[in-house]
């Protein structure tokens, strides 16, 4: 088993690794935009032109499961936004570069990889507010809208590599609401015993990611492997 974890600096991305590792796993790759260790990667996903440079990385580890972490929710001036006014061009364009994009990049980098009987088990951190179907409150507008873009990037791609390998199984999930840097500010509106601790998340990630089934791919799934609709 060769495992990937990219956006491996956040708070859901370090607890993976640290269980990972604590569970014995010996391969675990990490990819960033954080100096981590020699064997890992250190690039920013949302910059095509360096899909090359992934692509070699991947090459070596020949993974057989990836967890992609990245994505955004806000960021310095930019919080999520609550009215149609509040919606600027810049700050869409750079969460659909983080959201997506970063997710698009890494599986572009991994496709020449996919032999004809190739193993693989990938999960793209996406979020249950991306659910079109679930959506009762509104706002938060650049978060929904490319979370919403992520499942369907995910549900495309498991159309097409399901078409290069039976053993491949793609699903994004939604984490849960996790104490990290993404959920700070909105942790207040939150009961306790809604806010899982990373450590939490990441346990409950790795149990979904070792009973992935066919029946799950292209979905999207709770943190408890339960069916979201999109
Ligand atoms: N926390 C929650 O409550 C919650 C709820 C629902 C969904 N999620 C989703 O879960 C995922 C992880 O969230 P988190 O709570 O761990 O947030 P976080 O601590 O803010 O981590 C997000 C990570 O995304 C990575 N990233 C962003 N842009 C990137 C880029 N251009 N290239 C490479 N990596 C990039 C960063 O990793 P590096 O710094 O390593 O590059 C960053 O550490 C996100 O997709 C988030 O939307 C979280």
């Amino acid at each position: 088993m060769s495992i990937v974890i990219a956006g491996a600096s956040g708070g859901i991305g370090r607890a993976l690794f640290e269980l990972l590792n604590k569970q014995g796993q010996k391969k675990i790759f990490c990819i960033s935009r954080q100096r981590l260790r020699d064997c890992d990667l250190q690039v920013d996903l949302s910059e095509s032109s360096q899909i090359k440079l992934i692509q070699e990385f991947l090459s070596h580890i020949q993974p057989t499961e990836v967890y992609c972490c990245a994505g955004v929710l806000h960021e310095n001036s930019y919080m999520p936004e609550k009215s149609l006014n509040q919606i600027y061009d810049e700050w869409v364009y750079k969460s659909l570069s983080q959201n997506v994009m970063t997710h698009v990049h890494l599986a572009q980098a991994l496709a020449p990889i996919l032999s004809k009987n190739y193993d693989l088990k990938w999960l793209s951190l996406s979020a249950k507010v991306g659910s079109i179907e679930d959506n009762a409150l509104g706002g938060w507008y650049s978060y929904r809208m490319t979370k919403t873009a992520l499942n369907m990037f995910i549900k495309n791609l498991s159309i097409e590599w399901s078409r290069k390998s039976s053993n491949i199984i793609v699903a994004s999930v939604h984490p849960g609401t996790t104490d990290s840097a993404l959920s700070k500010p909105f942790q207040r509106n939150i009961s306790p015993e809604k806010l899982y601790s990373a450590e939490q998340t990441a346990e409950r990630l790795i149990t979904i990611m070792q009973n992935l089934t066919a029946h799950q791919n292209g979905k999207l799934l709770n943190w408890d492997g339960q069916l979201l609709p999109y």
